[in-house]
């Protein structure tokens, strides 16, 4: 890069520009003749350039991207917290590359950019977090694999980027608002044991692993430490430790959350004035500043100038974010990779059909007595659908979406099935709401299907519940129906809310965990009730029990329990009403393990492992046979968690080691299939944050409840797979 005036190099580094994209002309414009040494510049031909472009589950409404013309929608995938409940990794990459496909026609037409921020793989830590649904799920490791998936998806594996996908939120975030804490000013308190075994392999997965273009640091304080200026975790562990600066990726901040970082009402207030919280967040390893309408804007160019930061720093940022578009092929022409993807690529078939597949795959069963497939087709067979989701499609894609092609709710793909259908909505949260309408269609129906739970409206970015239990005026109406002495149909949206309540009413034969399934969530659920597809979905993240909204204060990041504090996710919690890894299915599968050794000896493990992380050195796989004594074709999700006699006591508890989707088991058939995993997956990590591979008694149990396990030994003597970096001195 040769000299450039830094007062407008600056301009570049906060997120500001909104116009469309405009792609350089290297060969007839100015750049042709010019290195590029000046962003942003008109008279060498770059224009402005907006980095914020949403996409978690579809093109999303958001500052970065102009909907309209031929491109007034965009297929809506479920939300990652449904995608995360299929439990197939081959899934979430085809679901990348669709969504990153379509995101690349919308900036070839001048209406996105080539940065999305997306995945949100934060662990869903506590069950009241507003934008749990935005995850996959509670797991460290399903959540690192699910983010490998993805970023492997939107970016593609070729040299040029699809798009460039970003991590976030880096790290620790999982709260929005609880009494006067805030994400703005939340300090997680979190151990290093905690940090290295649950809070950052997510981001292990996506960054170090997949390499992802870009990483978000969040808005919450680590230690102290406002994530944006926390070089800890940007240049020890991010930069150094997972080695993820050989592209010159970037980090960028969530938006304002530079601005909470500084002396900001509200924030962290960190540092004393705006230039030197950017100044901090430039020295930290931050490279471009995302502004939001909250806060004020940045102006780097006042800091710069008050020497908050230098011009090396500068150079660096430049650098890092025209190197992410230089790979993305910003710079490459019109015959560029990627640069034919257009309108005819948005809304494909293929999209359509793999945006229902997703939602059916995680359509999870909780409860079935013996209903569920039902024929409800037929003449005389009339069905009432009752609740707020129940013929409102709009409901069921969740935070950060686009407007979808179709939206295919329930009453509608009931109506295409030929159903006679009774329809009646329902409360979300309104306490004496009149149902007198939903009783009345009830008691002329056959069956009753009622769809409630909670939605974006109640759980949503910038709040947190208070409470897990079903809202009260929707319980009172499941009552009322399951009073009439016909069979009931539970189908709940969102994440948690507490099932007891529902689990014992006598009419209440069936409950379905649809989460937030996208634009074609209605027909998937549909065809899982009356059986023209299998549920096989496994719920992503423990159900609570109401009380532990008492007895676990949301800023409590421990994951181990003391005293009265319960501890969190199923490796540490006790007491679940449904567990993380439950869902029924229409038939039975007996699992047998196929030949394994029983002995493995540690060093012969890692001598033969080529790896440059030892945690990545793959394990033997483990073959299953998977057979359907049932009479209805099925999925299988095979879970395999470790636990045993190795390491320090007391000895490792229950963890998901591995997990692979087995598809289409035809009833009294068997597949045989074979689980991949790590050295990593089953090692334990110490209280300095280390992975250490113990010999010892290990046993495998797949599936919960356990269906199978299979015990064997590791020999020789313990070895360090990954030394955690300490913080130190150097913190911050
Ligand atoms: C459902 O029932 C109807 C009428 O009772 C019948 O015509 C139809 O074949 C049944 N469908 C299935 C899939 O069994
Ligand atoms: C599964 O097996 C149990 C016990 O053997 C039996 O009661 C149940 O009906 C079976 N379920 C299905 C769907 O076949
Ligand atoms: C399936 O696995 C079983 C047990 O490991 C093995 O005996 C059988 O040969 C395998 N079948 C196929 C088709 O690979
Ligand atoms: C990390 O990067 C350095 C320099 O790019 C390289 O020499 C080293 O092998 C990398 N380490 C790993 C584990 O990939
Ligand atoms: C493991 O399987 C054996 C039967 O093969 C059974 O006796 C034992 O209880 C199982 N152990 C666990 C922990 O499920």
């Amino acid at each position: 890069m040769t000299s450039y005036t830094p007062s407008l190099a600056v301009a570049l580094l906060a997120t500001l520009a909104t116009a469309g994209l405009v792609y350089p002309d290297c060969n007839k414009g100015p750049l042709k003749s010019n290195l590029v040494n000046a962003p942003g510049f008109q008279k060498l031909g770059l224009s402005a350039y907006q980095w914020w472009n949403e996409a978690l589950h579809g093109v999303a409404h958001n500052r970065g991207i102009t909907w309209g013309g031929n491109f007034n929608t965009a297929t809506q995938f479920p939300q990652a917290i449904t995608s995360g409940a299929a439990f197939d990794d081959d899934l979430v990459e085809q679901i990348g590359i669709a969504i990153s496909t379509e995101a690349r026609a919308f900036a070839n037409s001048g209406r996105a950019h080539l940065d999305f921020w997306t995945p949100d793989v934060n662990p869903f830590r506590d069950p009241r977090w507003g934008r749990g649904h935005e995850t996959p799920g509670e797991d460290a490791l399903r959540n690192g694999r699910f983010a490998e998936a993805f970023i492997r998806g939107m970016q593609g594996t070729a040299s040029t980027l699809r798009v460039i996908a970003t991590c976030k939120h880096f790290a620790a975030y999982d709260l929005e608002a609880t009494g006067s804490t805030t994400r703005f000013n939340f300090d997680a308190k979190v151990s290093t044991q905690d940090l290295a075994e649950y809070y950052l392999p997510p981001f292990q997965g996506c960054a170090r692993d997949a390499r992802a273009g870009s990483v978000m640091c969040s808005y919450n304080a680590v230690n102290g430490v406002p994530a944006c200026a926390n070089s800890y975790l940007m240049q020890t562990i991010l930069r150094q430790h997972w080695n993820w600066t050989d592209q010159n990726q970037y980090i960028v901040s969530d938006c304002d959350a530079v601005y909470y970082l500084g002396n900001a009402n509200g924030g962290h207030r960190y540092k004393s004035s705006y230039p030197q919280a950017i100044g901090a967040a430039f020295q930290a390893g931050t490279d471009n500043i995302c502004w939001a309408t909250g806060g004020t804007a940045p102006d780097p160019l006042a800091a710069f100038n008050q020497k908050q930061f230098t011009q090396a720093n500068l150079d660096q940022m430049i650098v890092r974010q025209y190197q992410a578009l230089i790979r993305a092929g910003y710079f490459d022409g019109s015959d560029g990779a990627y640069r034919n993807l257009g309108v005819s690529d948005v809304n494909t078939p293929r999209a359509q059909d793999l945006a229902l597949k997703a939602a059916v795959e995680g359509t999870v069963l909780l409860k079935n007595d013996n209903l569920l497939p039902m024929n409800i087709t037929g003449p005389g067979n009339t069905v009432a659908m009752i609740g707020f989701w129940a013929s409102k499609a709009d409901e069921m894609l969740g935070g950060y979406s686009g407007s979808p092609p179709f939206s295919h709710d329930p009453v509608w793909a009931a109506k295409q099935m030929g159903m006679t259908v009774n329809y009646a909505t329902g409360p979300v949260v309104e306490e004496n709401i009149d149902t007198s309408t939903a009783v009345a269609v009830a008691q002329k129906s056959k069956v009753i299907i009622y769809f409630g739970g909670i939605d974006n409206t109640v759980e949503k970015e910038g709040t947190d519940r208070t409470s897990i239990s079903w809202p009260s005026g929707q319980l009172a109406l499941i009552k009322k129906l399951a009073g009439l002495g016909k069979p009931v149909i539970v189908v709940k949206m969102g994440t948690h809310v507490d099932d007891t309540p529902i689990l014992d009413l006598p009419n209440v034969k069936a409950i379905i965990w649809a989460g937030y399934p996208g634009q074609d969530g209605g027909t998937a659920v549909m065809q899982i009730i009356t059986g023209a597809a299998a549920p096989a979905g496994r719920l992503p993240m423990t159900m609570y029990p109401a009380d532990y909204a008492n007895k676990a204060s949301q800023t409590n990041m421990a994951l181990r329990p003391s005293g009265s504090y319960p501890g969190r996710t199923y490796r540490w919690y006790q007491g679940a009403v449904f567990p993380f890894g439950h869902g029924l299915h229409y038939t039975n599968f007996t699992i047998a393990i196929g030949d394994f050794p029983f002995a493995f000896s540690i060093q012969a493990l890692v001598n033969l492992c080529a790896e440059a992380y030892l945690d990545r050195c793959p394990f033997r796989t483990l073959p299953i046979v998977v057979t359907n004594t049932g009479s209805y074709t099925s999925d299988y999700v095979a879970l395999a968690f470790v636990t045993g006699n190795y390491g320090p006591s007391p000895f490792p508890i229950k963890t998901l080691a591995t997990y692979k989707r087995v598809f289409g088991v035809a009833s009294g058939q068997s597949q045989n299939a074979s689980l991949s995993w790590t050295l990593g997956s089953i090692a334990r990590v110490d209280a300095t944050g280390s992975r250490i591979l113990y010999p010892g008694t290990y046993t495998l149990l797949i599936d919960q409840p356990t269906a199978a396990n299979i015990t064997f030994m590791l020999t020789g003597s313990e070895v360090m797979l990954d030394t955690w970096p300490q913080p130190d001195n150097g913190y911050g």
